[in-house]
């Protein structure tokens, strides 16, 4: 057990905070607009953030999850909308295509994505498919050399700025969760349309959408794997993502805890900074357990999917337990900040509206116990 980063992780972990503070300063206003942040996608493009696990070969950064983790997690500490983009785009669009595509869509669609030219989205959730994810209403009906795709899609991260989105949809109703598909469809397609922009609590400056599909022509070259492949290849997709989303509520419990901390040292009640005052240190020394506990199981998921060993459970438990603490210490950043906590220009309001969506999306916290008792009881 080895418990120190290698001088190259240590490296991107580095040039992602240093990339990161630069998001500071319109990251109040950015939410507050729901701007999406594109000057800063192209960045993360050029510095290889938007391929970062993907083989050079493909044009992305050839580097592996814990990687990845590091600097979603640097990211995350200062604004949680870019990290989601990131997370997003890498875990649940570029993961995929990369592990099962043929190389023609690696050579279409991997690459453009992997340099971060283009955008990636991955839509799964439906109005009335979300936790039952195998409950699908998207139909891809089989035409011979093409797929006709009908239906809605809810809840799409990068919904609105993505070019290419991974589409999960029901070929054979009659074969249940074996007769879905995944297919690759582009943006502008004929029947293709996006929804207006979800106005949402946190993580504002990302984009969420509604798709819808009505007679969409899908070629059938575009599905990836085999016919029935769609619901496993969400599912496996979900773990790595959960992984992602662990990392980004890993980044702002530790954000909100940087701030703070620093807050407690600068800020006088009764004569002396509040950090002199026991009922602070205990919440400090609290956040300084718990984040570092999540920063563990999170670092741990990541390095066994590294090893090429089964991450389900790892990925869920990572997710569950750093996406509680997030939301729990988030709120105790907002209380040591009193008063000020509470207006925007301190930032950790926003970390804890943020929080919350690590609870929900990717699988909410009810989702994430039901795959890890459903793990350990297998065993
Ligand atoms: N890896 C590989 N295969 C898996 C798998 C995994 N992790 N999990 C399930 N499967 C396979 C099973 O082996 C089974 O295959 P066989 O029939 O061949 O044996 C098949 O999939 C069906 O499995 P289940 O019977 O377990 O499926 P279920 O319908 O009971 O659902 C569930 C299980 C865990 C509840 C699943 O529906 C789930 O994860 N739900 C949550 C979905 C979710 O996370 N949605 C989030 C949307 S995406 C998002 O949020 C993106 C964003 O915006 C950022």
């Amino acid at each position: 057990m080895y418990f120190e980063l290698s001088e190259e992780h240590k490296m991107i972990r580095d040039a992602a905070r240093e990339f990161a503070q630069e998001l500071k300063a319109g990251a109040i206003q950015r939410d507050e607009e729901a701007k999406f942040p594109f000057e800063f996608v192209k960045k993360m493009g050029e510095l290889g953030f938007m391929g970062i696990m993907i083989p050079q070969g493909y044009g992305g950064a050839g580097l592996d999850t814990l990687a990845y983790v590091l600097a979603l997690e640097e990211i995350a500490k200062i604004d949680a909308s870019a990290a989601v983009i990131m997370s997003a785009h890498n875990s649940l669009v570029l993961w995929g295509i990369n592990e099962y595509g043929t190389e023609e869509q690696k050579q279409k669609y991997l690459v453009p994505l992997a340099t971060g030219e283009k955008l990636g989205a991955f839509a799964l959730s439906e109005p009335e498919a979300g936790s039952d994810a195998s409950s699908q209403h998207t139909t891809a009906e089989d035409k011979g050399d093409h797929y006709l795709l009908n239906g809605t899609k809810n809840w799409i991260t990068n919904g609105g700025n993505a070019d290419i989105y991974l589409i999960i949809a029901q070929t054979d109703v009659e074969k249940g969760h074996k007769g879905i598909n995944v297919l690759i469809v582009e943006k502008g397609s004929t029947g293709f349309t996006i929804g207006p922009k979800e106005n949402k609590l946190g993580i504002r400056s990302s984009d969420t959408h509604s798709l819808l599909f009505s007679d969409v022509k899908v070629p059938k070259e575009n599905r990836i794997g085999e016919d029935g492949f769609g619901f496993r290849f969400a599912m496996k997709t979900l773990d790595g993502g959960r992984i992602g989303i662990a990392a980004q509520a890993l980044g702002i419990a530790a954000g909100a805890y940087d701030l703070a901390l620093a807050y407690s040292k600068t800020r006088k009640t009764f004569g002396k900074p509040i950090s002199d005052h026991q009922a602070i240190q205990f919440k400090l020394a609290d956040m300084e357990v718990e984040i570092e506990a999540a920063r563990l199981l999170t670092y741990k998921a990541a390095w066994v999917k590294d090893q090429g060993l089964p991450y389900s459970k790892e990925a869920a438990m990572a997710k569950l337990h750093t996406s509680e603490v997030a939301m729990k210490h988030t709120i105790e950043a907002v209380q040591i900040h009193g008063g000020y906590g509470y207006v925007k220009e301190y930032h950790v309001e926003r970390f804890m509206r943020d929080a919350k969506i690590t609870q929900i999306y990717e699988g909410t916290s009810e989702i994430q116990r039901l795959v890890i008792a459903r793990e350990i009881l297998r065993a």
